[in-house]
């Protein structure tokens, strides 16, 4: 493990508030549930999650993984930053028979004891904890000695990283000592936060299948009205019809150079699993 990151309380305080409102903008469990369905299963699988183990979902929303996790057989926890999430997990959980517990908690700060989790996963999840090093650290705090890590992080170089860079330009400046949420998709950088807290590391690119769009329009207008992060941004040049324009014209072009002519995308990530020290 490297050296424990510090992060002054007021600035993780601030973080947490600002981040909070901004994830529960929108609808994001409905994007969830429409969208990315596929990713929480493929995670679940890849962490060998077994019946009666203890599972944390760190950044879990409205359970895309914890709920196949539980499905498992697993004790699971889903816990996020904004328990405005919690009620549609939920409602998702017991429509298909699924018991879980869900908790309110910041990735850098995470209430759980020292190695009290067989297996602590995130999907597309911690990678939004601005202070990576302190996120990956309370991962490996919580996770057994012999445990399992097991992440899914959008890659930056593939489209929802590329989305976040397009959008950056008119983005709210972010926290000082903040990193940019697509670095937990390039291996290199998550083999450096974990460093020798775990061993076994296994690395794999792969695409997302995503049909949900028959147009880039259609793929904007629906991340604008729906998606935080996106919402967040636009309200920031709200009152600049110029570049309000242009942040529309960036969207659209970037979601048609990423769609083939059905307006199918792939969508890239890392997927990441390794075993506690
Ligand atoms: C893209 S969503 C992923 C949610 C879920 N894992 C999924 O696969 O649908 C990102 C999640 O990260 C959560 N989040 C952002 N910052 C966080 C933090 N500092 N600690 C815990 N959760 C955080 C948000 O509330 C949101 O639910």
């Amino acid at each position: 493990m490297t050296d424990t990151a510090v992060v002054p309380p007021d600035v993780l305080t601030a973080v947490r508030t600002k981040h909070r409102a901004l994830w529960a903008l929108g609808d994001y469990p409905m994007l969830a549930a429409e969208v990315i369905p596929g990713l929480g299963p493929v995670l679940v699988e890849a962490a060998g999650v077994r019946p009666g183990d203890s599972v944390l979902d760190v950044a879990a929303g409205s359970g895309n993984a914890a709920i196949p996790a539980a499905l498992a057989g697993a004790r699971v926890i889903a816990s996020d930053l904004t328990p405005e999430l919690f009620d549609a997990g939920r409602a998702a959980a017991a429509a298909v028979g699924a018991e879980l517990t869900w908790a309110e908690a910041d990735a850098h700060a995470l209430p759980f004891d020292d190695g009290a989790f067989d297996t602590v996963l995130s999907c597309v999840g911690v990678m939004f904890a601005p202070f990576h090093q302190t996120a990956a650290d309370e991962l490996l705090r919580v996770t057994r000695p012999g445990g399992t890590i097991a992440l899914i992080a959008w890659t930056p170089a593939g489209f929802i990283g590329q989305m976040f860079a397009t959008m950056k330009p008119y983005a709210p400046a972010p926290p000082p000592g903040a990193e940019p949420p697509p670095l937990w998709g390039d291996e290199a950088h998550v083999r450096t936060l974990f460093g020798d807290g775990v061993t076994d590391v296994r690395a794999e690119v792969r695409s997302l299948p995503v049909t949900r769009f028959a147009s880039g329009a259609e793929f904007r207008d629906f991340f604008k009205a729906l998606y935080g992060p996106t919402i967040a941004v636009y309200r920031n040049v709200a009152d600049d019809a110029a570049r309000t324009a242009e942040l529309d014209a960036a969207l659209l072009d970037l979601a048609t150079r990423f769609q083939d002519a059905d307006g199918a995308m792939g969508w890239e990530y890392l997927l990441l699993t390794a075993t506690r020290r």
